[in-house]
């Protein structure tokens, strides 16, 4: 693809779309051409504001000739309907997280995406982030010895503007396709393999999805890792990795720019502390933004960032957990 701007569109006008649009705006090698809603008014309203144009439908924003990719983003359980629309209309795609509600799912997209030959990947925007490249280039250089343990935990009371979607079943709501999935991939990303043992619970809400939920993953590196999440408590938003020769504070791990290092050298007196601090945009989408026009432009169909493989695996792995649990989504 030559190096002129990458052409996006968006699929649904909701909350996250616009804190795309914004990070699309930012981006020198990229521009938004036109969003598009279901629900009447709400692109034109979209669009006004951002200075762009709108679709009244879907399928009138797939078939246009000016885009080149799509980023989907309504709720979870729309995902794979709207990513196979695009697909199959010839555009690239960019999913947000969850990629889908089911590994099953996410497989057919993968391979739907391979027969096109278009680019597609997961909006897991947290791994492209200078603090999580830096950190995982720290860990490759054993700057705490082996990594042998990490412990996440995230929560919050979810905001009114995202909290219809996160307590319906029908929308595929509840915290791990939410919010679990952020410490997930982040423990999967820096261990550079997916566990090979994984036990979990969850707290169910009223309205029968997964409110608040811990994970327990072994690897076969040996590395354990534990998660706690909640879409209906306040938590620490921290990761704190435990290496044999020292462990890194990493608070707000899912978007700050800052983690600190500290050194015991084995002993139980940590002998020396360093803070790293990374000068990172405040809108952290950015650089997701950055990587598909670099994954565009070198004709590659994936990122090597988050490959399809890991994806599928990751979306497999949560199937697993909620199977535990007996949480079954109506449309599945
Ligand atoms: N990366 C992040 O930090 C982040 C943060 C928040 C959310 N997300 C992800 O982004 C996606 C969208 O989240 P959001 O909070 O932006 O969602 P939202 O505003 O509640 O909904 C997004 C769009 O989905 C469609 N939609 C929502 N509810 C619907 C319903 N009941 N029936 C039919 N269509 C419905 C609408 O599309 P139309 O406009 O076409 O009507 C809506 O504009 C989710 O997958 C979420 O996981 C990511």
């Amino acid at each position: 693809m030559p190096d002129t701007p990458i052409r996006w569109g968006i699929l649904g006008a909701g909350n996250i779309a616009h804190k795309f649009a914004d990070a699309v705006a930012q981006d020198p090698d990229s521009m938004l051409v036109s969003v598009a809603s279901n629900t009447p008014g709400k692109a034109a309203a979209f669009a006004e504001a951002v200075g762009i144009s709108a679709d009244e439908s879907y399928q009138s924003l797939v078939g246009r000739d000016d885009i080149d990719v799509v980023y989907i983003a309504t709720t979870h359980n729309f995902h794979t309907d709207n990513a196979a629309l695009a697909l199959n209309h010839g555009k690239s795609v960019l999913i947000e997280k969850p990629f889908t509600v089911n590994a099953p799912q996410a497989q057919f997209l993968v391979d739907l995406a391979r027969d096109k030959g278009l680019f597609l990947m997961e909006a897991i925007w947290t791994r492209f982030l200078p603090t999580m490249i830096e950190l995982k280039k720290r860990l490759n250089e054993q700057v705490i010895g082996e990594v042998q343990h990490m412990n996440l935990t995230f929560g919050g009371f979810a905001p009114d503007k995202y909290r219809p979607r996160l307590i319906d079943p029908a929308l595929a709501g509840g915290v791990t396709l939410d919010m679990g999935i952020y410490p997930i991939s982040f423990v999967c990303y820096l261990a550079g393999e997916l566990p090979v043992q994984v036990q979990s619970l969850c707290q169910f809400s009223d309205t029968g999805v997964d409110e608040r939920a811990t994970y327990q993953f072994r690897f076969a590196s040996g590395m354990t890792a534990s998660i706690a999440t909640s879409y209906n408590l306040k938590m620490k938003q921290e990761a704190v990795l435990y290496g044999t020769t020292g462990y890194i504070d990493y608070p707000d791990f899912q978007s700050g720019s800052a983690f600190a290092i500290h050194h015991h050298g084995g002993t139980n007196d940590v002998d020396d502390s360093a803070a790293v601090q990374l000068d990172q945009a405040d809108n952290g989408f950015v650089y997701q933004v950055a990587e598909v026009v670099r994954c565009l432009r070198a004709g590659e169909r994936e990122s090597p960032l988050i490959p399809h493989t890991e994806t599928v695996a990751i979306m497999a792995l949560m199937d697993d957990m909620r199977q535990q649990w007996g949480l079954r989504y109506p449309f599945e």
